[in-house]
């Protein structure tokens, strides 16, 4: 993706998020000057990958294939190893019309999914077989604001504003919004997407950035170069 296109999406997102209530945190807005100014004391931040996150998954059709995510905390990995302590993260996603998220599950991370307004969020879920792979055969049980639902496998869940679904390891899913954009919520387990994402189909999880303008604000990905 371009950096115009990066700096772009972040300003339509910020007044996206901002129409439902919702402020993102101080340090989304810090310039990347700013960032490696304060670089010996925003460690809790690089160190946990919060931030902005834009991808088009490597594949350069962001309008059809993206999302946007803005990680506003992260707990960590030693804690969740122990079992107490900070193991807890939440994002603030968008989804816009038609827009996949492609099918994914995540081997450690639970993630409660929430339509926090806008459009219908629509969800295609599948179990997993022996073998971690899509199971094409058993209809699925996920837990939707603690109401238990099942469906055919690859049917579509749909969550309107105020709705949320439990997804748990092994549970398959690909996302978009219906009708129009989607404010989605991620309440979940400790999050590392680079490690926990197994995608169905071969794919990246993060953009290839051409520098054609200055960063407005650095993405997750960016801080091993920048910072
Ligand atoms: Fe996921």
């Amino acid at each position: 993706m371009k950096r115009s296109e990066i700096n772009e999406i972040m300003r339509a997102a910020d007044e996206f998020i901002r129409s439902f209530g919702f402020i993102l945190p101080p340090f989304a807005y810090w310039s990347p000057d700013q960032m490696r100014a304060r670089r010996g004391d925003i460690g809790g931040i690089v160190d946990a990958r919060l931030g902005w996150d834009i991808t088009d998954y490597g594949e350069g059709r962001f309008g059809e294939l993206g999302l946007f995510l803005f990680t506003v905390r992260n707990g960590s990995q030693d804690d969740l190893k122990r079992g107490g302590g900070m193991c807890y993260a939440e994002k603030i996603m968008i989804s816009r019309q038609d827009q996949v998220s492609p099918m994914h599950r995540h081997i450690v991370k639970a993630e409660d999914i929430i339509n926090r307004g806008g459009a219908t969020l629509a969800l295609e879920l599948f179990n997993s077989d022996a073998q971690g792979h899509v199971d094409p055969d058993t209809d699925v049980t996920v837990a939707t604001d603690g109401v238990l639902r099942t469906q055919p496998p690859g049917a579509i869940l749909r969550l309107e504003p105020g709705e949320s679904v439990t997804l748990l390891p092994g549970n398959w899913h690909k996302f978009w919004g219906e009708r129009g954009d989607v404010l989605i919520g991620e309440v979940s387990t400790v999050n590392d997407d680079l490690t926990d994402n197994i995608f169905r189909e071969p794919i990246g999880r993060f953009s290839d950035v051409e520098e054609d303008e200055e960063p407005m604000h650095l993405l997750v990905s960016d801080y091993d170069k920048w910072l």
